[in-house]
């Protein structure tokens, strides 16, 4: 029997790459290679499967041009590249791989909160420049984030991870908003409190975007949301780029309406907004909250272990539809 034919449209680690030969006909990306969508698009044509990462979509275009399709293995946890819908009424299964980027993802976010509240970054580009001439008691003064309030929008695995290292290894006060207020056992593991959307912006000191991406939650902080802020206050984005008005976020930042932000991730990445580049009070990142070589290396062999599980016959492991 001839082996499934999978598109990697992705670089990966040279052992996931080799296991997935051992069951697949595989196409794959080659090290320094780009596929554009169109390019993705087309070679996605006559494949069974394919893996892929959010720098790709599986849209009605992809599902028209891959009739043979029958599963899509995401290697992120956030899904909002894949139509779910379409490829459910196609027959086609999505999955991603939630569970084993947690704790290093909130770790980042913390990383982020932390770098930006404190000015980590500008005081380093400042001592690198030469610029360090003598102590003084204002140089670089952020703000504190033990004891002060931490604000999560979004309470899933990744949230509740953030809560827990505010609440017990920072002393902080976590308030929540939330789809769903989670049961009282988990609140209280997370010492976190439900709050509306009002109270959340209003009281965090820090605040840490993490919900998933849809387009009810497209711009959920723009120029209002922004106003009813502190601004002292801190937002730290490891959601996804369209959760934040870039335009309203820098325009905050440059007018002192708002201390600083911390962003992993940007709505047209990997092209970032100019207006965000030009200022000092924001800490960027390329999209690495998940990059540890071993939590990327647990996310690529989930997977792949999905597609393996699929067809095999034994069913996705982390199916999103
Ligand atoms: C995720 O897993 O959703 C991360 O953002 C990486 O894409």
């Amino acid at each position: 029997m001839s082996k499934p034919q999978v598109l990697v449209a992705c670089v990966v680690f040279p052992e996931v790459l080799d296991a997935l030969r051992g069951h697949f006909e595989v196409q794959a990306i080659a090290e320094g290679e780009v596929w554009h969508q169109q390019d993705f698009v087309q070679r996605l044509a006559g494949k069974q499967g394919a893996f892929i990462t959010g720098a790709h979509r599986i849209d009605a275009q992809a599902l028209a041009a891959a009739p043979e399709l029958k599963i899509v293995a995401n290697m992120s946890v956030g899904y909002n590249n894949l139509d779910v819908a379409a490829m459910a009424a196609a027959g086609v299964v999505g999955t991603n791989t939630p569970d084993v980027l947690t704790e290093t993802t909130a770790d980042f976010g913390f990383a982020l909160l932390m770098a930006a509240a404190r000015r980590m970054l500008e005081a380093e580009k400042f001592l690198r420049a030469g610029r360090w001439q003598r102590w003084r008691y204002d140089m670089f003064a952020g703000r504190d984030v033990h004891g002060s309030t931490l604000g999560i929008l979004g309470m899933g695995r990744i949230g509740q991870a953030l809560a827990q290292r505010g609440a017990w290894g920072f002393g902080m006060e976590v308030l929540y908003h939330n789809r769903h207020r989670l049961d009282a056992r988990t609140e209280d593991l997370c010492k976190a409190r439900y709050v509306g959307m009002h109270e959340l912006l209003a009281e965090s000191d820090h605040l840490v975007l993490v919900l998933p991406y849809t387009p009810q939650a497209h711009h959920i902080i723009g120029a209002p949301e922004l106003a009813r802020m502190k601004p002292t206050a801190t937002l730290v984005n490891i959601g996804r780029g369209g959760l934040v008005d870039e335009d309203a976020l820098a325009q905050a930042l440059a007018d002192g309406r708002l201390a600083a932000a911390g962003l992993d991730v940007f709505e047209g990445e990997p092209r970032v907004n100019p207006a965000l580049l030009a200022l000092p009070n924001v800490v960027l990142s390329p999209h690495i909250a998940s990059a540890t070589v071993p939590t990327r290396l647990a996310m690529a062999r989930l997977a792949a272990d999905n597609l393996i599980s699929f067809f095999a016959g034994s069913g996705a492991l982390t199916p999103v539809n």
